[in-house]
């Protein structure tokens, strides 16, 4: 049975296919067609799954939709009919359910099929349930407690649940304008941080500043029993898509989330591209706090509800990963597994599952070992992309690559890393990294001058061998998907410089043989030249979408000042070398 899941007309759009409950291909509709959190039809990720199954979409039994716009209706119309300014949205909101409405007619004009060829089912599910979906039906677990927290998506920006079986049952949602989401995105744009996305950018700003606002925002973001309150008089009323306008292009752009009262208390609110000053790191600093109180106020009131040590979880906040590596000391929560799309783009992997599971009832048997969910290039495509450039490259066989990759990095060059299949949600976790010394004081500032360009107070991450994490970090738990800051080890402070934060901090990634030997391999060739089990992991881009294709890996490799590019078998230098 094949069931193709959709999140469309919503930032990160994207496509999966599972055949009989097994997730073999998933992808963003950005890292094909270049735009960073394309929220307009997914028609490129659409196809790509059909490709990877040799499928046309006549083939497929069922259609799964990460959103419902009928859900929560009641809750949305008395929030228009309250807020005079949110009618209007309200109105553009139900005509864009019109255009959602009409997926055979999208899928048809997309894929130029013919309408009375298309068999499939269309089932639509509630965001909230397809994230937690996307998080429980990919966990190993038979009962867990789910979690799902974000913005908003179908006017619901905060969901609990029973997961047992192939059941996932409601416990609580929380309504806007109550969101978590928007509190974080609400200080990240007063300090100057106005783009979507740019919330897991202000997370590392934050252990640079001092506890000056803390109590402030404790009374912005009010808890009370099991839930929490905020004071909507320091935000602008948004309306029930919560200040996220799609463009027509399908790019995405937020309205302003703080109100006057905010620029009142805390000053003029910083522009884009001038100075930080300690106001917007210490506001940086309250904000993340305040965020893990609530969230650690909600998952204690979760555990209440479900007993269990374990917890599944998904959501845009389920990315901050800095709550999640504290979630262990501050609940009673003691594994976690956590989808790794879990912005929305990972709605379409939960619409599918959920479908399967909870309205097919079919029973489960997958479990999502690894996120290598996304493309891959055949040795003859990557070689005629690399004739077709100007650079030199020589082809190595398994070994040789790696000794040679490792050499490179131990002497202190940056090496693009191109291999498998890509990555499924935001995190390059080995196919589509970049990769150098985690043990050199200068290759932070080297990283970002020469290739990256990111903001100086960003980190950068480092993966582990699993095994030998413990060696390293304060927590075992793993983090296979790069979803948990831990503290590094007083002693090894020196040994990972390049990846301690400011405060003693990395968002690890825990490598195993099983779920990346070519990647684990290399790190253990590091090791032997360096001691060190442990390489620094950027994203392979620079200012745009993860690379995908063998071409845009050639080209990053080639615009920036990376050393060396290992793509497939071939080891790629830049020609003046
Ligand atoms: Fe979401």
């Amino acid at each position: 049975m094949l069931i193709l899941g959709l999140n469309m007309f919503h930032a990160d759009s994207s496509a999966a296919i599972i055949e009989d409950g097994e997730v073999l291909f998933a992808i963003a509709e950005e890292r094909l067609n270049r735009i960073k959190h394309y929220a307009g039809f997914p028609s490129l990720a659409v196809r790509a799954c059909l490709d990877f199954v040799s499928a046309k979409i006549t083939d497929v039994d069922h259609v799964a939709v990460g959103q419902d716009t009928d859900a929560n209706l009641a809750k949305k119309v008395q929030y228009a009919l309250a807020n005079p300014a949110g009618v209007l949205n309200f109105i553009r909101l139900r005509q864009r359910k019109q255009a959602m409405r009409n997926v055979r007619s999208l899928l048809e004009e997309a894929l130029e099929a013919e309408a009375e060829a298309l068999a499939f089912q269309e089932h639509r599910v509630e965001h909230h349930i397809a994230h937690i979906a996307s998080a429980y039906y990919c966990s190993p677990w038979e009962k867990a407690a789910g979690f799902s927290y974000d913005g908003s998506g179908d006017f619901v920006s905060t969901m609990m649940a029973r997961c047992e079986g192939t059941r996932i049952d409601v416990l609580e949602r929380i309504f806007l304008p109550q969101s978590l989401g928007s509190f974080y995105t609400m200080i990240c744009e007063f300090i100057g941080y106005n783009q979507y996305g740019d919330e897991g950018k202000v997370m590392g700003l934050a252990p640079y500043g001092r506890d000056t606002y803390c109590e402030r925002l404790r009374e912005l973001v009010g808890l009370n029993n099991g839930s929490f309150n905020l004071d909507i008089n320091y935000f602008q009323p948004l309306g029930s898509n919560q200040g996220m306008q799609v463009l027509p292009d399908g790019r995405v752009k937020l309205a302003r989330h703080f109100s006057d009262r905010m620029v009142r208390h805390f000053g003029e609110p910083r522009k884009p591209q001038t100075e930080i000053t300690q106001r917007e790191m210490d506001l940086a600093y309250a904000m993340q706090q305040r965020f893990e109180e609530v969230f650690f106020h909600l998952l204690s009131q979760l555990h209440k509800r479900v007993p269990l040590e374990e917890l599944v979880m998904a959501g845009g906040c389920a990315l901050n990963s800095v709550a999640n590596g504290k979630l262990f000391n501050r609940t009673p929560f003691r594994h976690t597994w956590i989808q790794p799309a879990s912005g929305d783009e990972g709605l379409a992997v939960g619409a599918a599952l959920h479908t399967y599971h909870a309205i097919l009832k079919q029973p489960r048997r997958y479990v999502m070992k690894h996120s290598y969910l996304g493309p891959e290039f055949a040795e003859t495509r990557i070689e005629s992309a690399l004739r077709k450039s100007n650079v030199r490259y020589q082809k190595l066989g398994r070994e040789p690559l790696l000794d040679s990759v490792a050499a490179r990095i131990a002497r202190g060059e940056v090496v693009g890393w191109f291999q498998g299949r890509m990555e499924w949600g935001p995190r390059a976790l080995g196919n589509r990294s970049i990769l150098a010394h985690p043990g050199l004081p200068s290759m932070k500032d080297a990283l970002n001058a020469r290739i990256k360009h990111r903001e100086w107070f960003r980190p950068f991450a480092p993966s582990v061998l699993a095994e030998r994490q413990h060696e390293y970090f304060e927590h075992d738990h793993p983090s296979p998907f790069m979803l948990h800051v831990y503290k590094i080890l007083r002693e090894k402070r020196d040994e990972l410089c390049a990846v301690n934060h400011i405060d003693n901090t990395g968002r690890l990634q825990s490598v195993t043989r099983e779920e990346n030997p070519l990647y684990y391999d290399l790190i253990r060739a590091f090791e032997r030249k360096t001691g060190t089990p442990v390489l620094l992991n950027t994203s392979f881009n620079e200012n745009e979408p993860i690379v995908c294709a063998p071409e845009e890996a050639i080209d990053c490799f080639q615009r920036t000042r990376m050393d060396a590019l290992a793509i497939g078998p071939y080891l790629a230098l830049k020609s003046e070398n």
